[in-house]
């Protein structure tokens, strides 16, 4: 095929990627803006390269007029979550999700492949706009946690560099490891409740910052400066105290006095 027919075939995978990274990054800010823990951490994706397509037809016979309907991760795209708990969170907001639709899933979490790989597969149909109007592309969604990626990617070099034949000692220390980051996700469980505490109002200290310090800025336009520096002051006050109650109380305060000043200046 040449390299002209190649790029118009994985275009619309292309966007496909660029949209949903950019869907999921919303997904994960509007969480911190709402100072709510988000069970995405972080999402990645790729187009797949025409070397793996290639590599993938041969591996499964695959003729040309098949890849898109064969090869189902041309678009690929990698939720990773903090928790275990969290994955399930993630397949069931893409379930409820009105721009794609699930076309099946593989759940290699509760059933690790016999290599000791572990991660929660879906694959969905999602329609793209492209300049020869809608197509619908399968695109595959892995969502795994830190643990599982950290795991998948040291595999994955191995599988690189011996051609898929890992030796036998290394496959079976890999499998130990498996078992290893198997405990440890559900140890780091236990402690989730702590850690997603201590994020939420982490970020609601940040947000309620970011809203104190606008404030605080756009009064410096309207209210008489010293006044202004005295607001400033008692906000360092209460910002050493790290105290979020006191905090959001000063926030709300801020918030009437601002609304005052602003009824003034519009007199
Ligand atoms: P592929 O031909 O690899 O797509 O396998 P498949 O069509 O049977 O689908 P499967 O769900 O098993 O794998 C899809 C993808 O998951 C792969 O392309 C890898 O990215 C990942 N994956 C599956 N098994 C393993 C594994 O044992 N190790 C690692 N590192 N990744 C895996
Ligand atoms: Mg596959």
């Amino acid at each position: 095929m040449e390299l002209q027919l190649w790029r118009e075939l994985l275009d619309p995978y292309q966007l496909a990627v660029d949209e949903l990274i950019v869907k999921f990054n919303h997904v994960i800010q509007e969480h911190r803006n709402r100072g709510i823990y988000s069970p995405i951490e972080s999402v990645d994706g790729r187009l797949k390269s025409i070397v793996s397509i290639m590599d993938k037809m041969q591996r499964k016979d695959v003729s040309m007029n098949d890849i898109e309907e064969k090869i189902e991760d041309l678009a690929g795209i990698r939720i990773t979550c903090q928790f275990v708990e969290d994955i399930d969170r993630v397949v069931v907001m893409i379930k409820n999700r009105t721009d794609m639709s699930v076309k099946y899933e593989k759940d290699y979490v509760r059933h690790m492949k016999a290599s000791g790989y572990r991660s929660y597969h879906m694959i969905v149909i999602y329609p793209v706009n492209t300049i020869k109007g809608t197509k619908n592309l399968s695109v595959e969604i892995q969502i795994r946690t830190m643990a599982m990626n950290f795991w998948a990617t040291i595999e994955h070099s191995l599988q690189y560099k011996y051609k898929e034949n890992i030796p036998q000692y290394i496959q079976q220390k890999l499998l130990d490891v498996s078992e290893v980051i198997l405990d440890m996700d559900h140890e780091m469980s236990v402690v989730r409740d702590e850690i997603m505490d201590a994020q939420n109002s982490h970020h609601r200290k940040e947000n309620l910052v970011r809203d104190i310090l606008n404030n605080i800025q756009n009064l410096y336009k309207i209210a008489n400066t010293q006044e202004v520096e005295k607001i400033q002051d008692e906000f360092y006050r209460i910002y050493v105290l790290d105290d979020l109650v006191q905090l959001d109380h000063f926030s709300k305060q801020l918030d009437i006095i601002s609304e005052g000043y602003r009824a003034q200046s519009l007199n």
